[in-house]
């Protein structure tokens, strides 16, 4: 490739020891760190990389910046990720004495293997790298180039130099005799081959190990959902290597005799050994293996438009009447199968709800638990992975976190075919938490004993209300607690929902319904917060007929004459201090499948 800009100077021998020399810099063996002085070499991996000018590189130890400036010179734009703070404070500067495109240039400190997509570029992702061109740190170079493909799938090209016998793995076919993990991996990404060797001497210092370029195209081809579980099989299958494929997988697949069955079944000979074996062999095998499929569930927010608590028991618990009433606003909970016994989970949430969601994705996540005992009731062990996909406020008094628990129930169910009905599924709900139940059930539901035991009510008519969030979360327990100590609850619960509540359910006139909406922990809600308050005033300023604390709070719920009327709630309260959000919502809803 010509150069497009003449007016790149690259780094020479005597520059590359000018520059190290002036930051007192001392290659080091832990990074890995060999400096390419030579313009030719540079501009043949650029050239070799073959991209178009304009193309958004992402660079990987780009060093003192050999490379870094041919790219330049080719007219890419460079995103270059350094882990030596020295070097990469040190880049700028070179790059602004050595061309006019200083601007093209960004230059991130981290650790690649730390990086995990667009936003620790500091990137949007509308602007993410289409091509990775580094000479990789030879002591990582396979982790490297593995982690940013996956996490860049907009990287469709690399062309990356690594130690020649690292090289010659990444290109190996299967069957041959260098053929391993780092071969099939890769395949799994796209093709890899060779793009020639690199001597010795075009380094500073001179390394004590040959060079390679590795060209790669990605293809593509396979479901990223089922790279974890294939990548887990490779892994088996090289960590010994000699043996066959039915012994070096026994312990991942639950003894010798079902790893045969499965590599039967995937139409591979089980004393075959796992050199021989492809990515599509590799991914055939691990779906084969899976104890179940992916599964979604939703799960819903709800608020109590009755709450009534009696005593503490000796547990501290209260018994509670509730009218439960399940709103369309929903999350998604999905059960991955996993290989093996492993658990996980991934919670995910907009912005404003972050830092509640510290300990949420702990192995104790209820909804972790949920599917644990699932298992455990259908005698089956199984790894797993949940995505939780946050929309319900987290600690907001919406029992988001065990509608959570319920949908990884259902979830569950479906990804394992466990043999369980839904008086099962109840049973296992209430071991879990008061609220978890009503996650199974949805709609509008009558809910007696410590708010676990639920039975739907026929009959409710479509409502429409405005949820405010609060900035600040609230501690369901601590509620309770001041709720205590104001003077406690009721000595006498009523048995039945009775008359006027079915009335009022069924009345399509909300305003018999606002009459009878009550909460008792409100108080205790609003001495722990007293900024509650003002949610609660806006609302009802604009004519809400009813405005209410949802459960234990923060989230303040004011029900509307119809949808318009809920949004000019929601516009009231949105202007309140200390409200972060506002949604309009409806109910009854009830959670579908997904
Ligand atoms: O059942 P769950 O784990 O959702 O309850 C959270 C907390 O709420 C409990 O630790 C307890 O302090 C309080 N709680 C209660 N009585 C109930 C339900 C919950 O005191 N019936």
């Amino acid at each position: 490739m010509e150069p497009t800009t003449p007016d790149v100077q690259l780094l020479t021998p005597q520059a590359i020891r000018e520059i190290a020399r002036a930051l007192g810099i001392r290659p080091t063996k832990t990074l890995g760190q060999n400096f390419v002085h030579d313009a030719g070499t540079v501009r043949r991996i650029v050239a070799a990389a073959d991209l178009p000018a304009g193309t958004h590189i992402l660079e990987v130890g780009p060093g003192l910046g050999s490379l870094t400036l041919a790219l330049l010179e080719a007219g890419m734009r460079v995103s270059a990720v350094e882990i030596d703070p020295l070097l990469a404070a040190n880049l700028p500067a070179t790059v602004a004495a050595r061309t006019r495109m200083a601007d093209r240039v960004r230059v991130i400190h981290a650790d690649a293997l730390s990086i995990t997509g667009c936003a620790d570029l500091g990137l949007e992702e509308g602007d993410a790298p289409r091509a990775l061109v580094a000479n990789l740190p030879y002591n990582v170079s396979v982790p490297v180039l593995l982690s940013l493909l996956e996490a860049f799938p907009s990287i469709e090209r690399a062309l990356v130099m690594v130690q020649r016998e690292v090289a010659e793995r990444l290109c190996a076919s299967a069957g041959s005799r260098t053929y391993g993990v780092p071969s099939a991996k890769l395949a799994w990404y796209g093709q890899a081959k060779s793009a020639g060797l690199v001597g010795r001497t075009v380094f500073w210092p001179e390394p004590h190990v040959d060079s390679a370029l590795v060209s790669f195209t990605r293809t593509d081809h396979y479901d990223p959902a089922e790279r974890e579980n294939t990548f887990a099989v490779i892994d088996h299958a090289f960590a010994q290597r000699r043996k066959s494929l039915r012994k070096a997988l026994s312990g991942l697949l639950g003894g010798v005799d079902e790893a045969a069955r499965v590599l039967a079944a995937a139409g591979i000979d089980p004393l075959a050994r796992g050199e021989t074996l492809t990515i599509e062999d590799y991914r055939r095998l691990a779906h084969h293996a899976l104890p179940g499929r992916r599964a979604s569930a939703h799960a819903q927010g709800k608020v109590n438009l009755l709450l009534e608590v009696g005593r503490a028991d000796e547990r501290g618990y209260h018994p509670l009447r509730s009218v439960f009433f399940g709103l369309d606003l929903v999350e998604t909970v999905t059960l991955t199968p996993l290989l093996g016994e492993e658990t996980r989970v991934r919670v995910r949430a907009c912005a404003g709800d972050l830092a509640r969601l510290e300990g949420l994705a702990d192995r104790d996540n209820l909804a972790v638990r949920a599917v644990r005992a699932a298992l455990e009731r259908s005698h089956r062990r199984a790894g797993f992975a949940l995505d939780i996909d946050k929309r319900v406020p987290v600690a907001g008094g919406m029992a988001g976190g065990s509608a959570d628990a319920a949908a990884a129930l259902r979830a569950a169910r479906a990804a394992f075919d466990l043999p369980l009905g839904d008086d099962d599924l109840v049973e296992i709900a209430r071991s879990l938490g008061a609220d978890v139940p009503f996650g199974l059930v949805g709609g509008a539901a009558w809910g007696t004993g410590y708010g676990d035991e639920v039975s739907a009510i026929a009959d409710a008519q479509p409502r429409h209300l405005a949820l405010a969030f609060l900035e600040e979360g609230l501690s369901t327990p601590a509620v309770f607690a001041a709720f205590d100590a104001g003077g406690g609850g009721r000595e006498h619960l009523r048995e039945e929902l009775g008359d006027e509540w079915a009335a009022a359910l069924a009345d399509p006139d909300p305003s018999a319904l606002a009459g009878l909406i009550h909460n008792d922990l409100a108080d205790a809600a609003l001495a722990l917060r007293p900024d509650l308050q003002a949610p609660l005033e806006a609302a009802r300023a604009a004519g809400a007929l009813s405005a209410f604390v949802s459960g234990s709070g923060p989230t303040i719920a004011a029900l509307g004459r119809d949808g318009s009327h809920a949004r000019c709630l929601a516009e009231a309260m949105a202007q309140a201090p200390g409200v972060s959000a506002t949604r309009v919502v409806s109910g009854p809803h009830n959670p579908r499948e997904v």
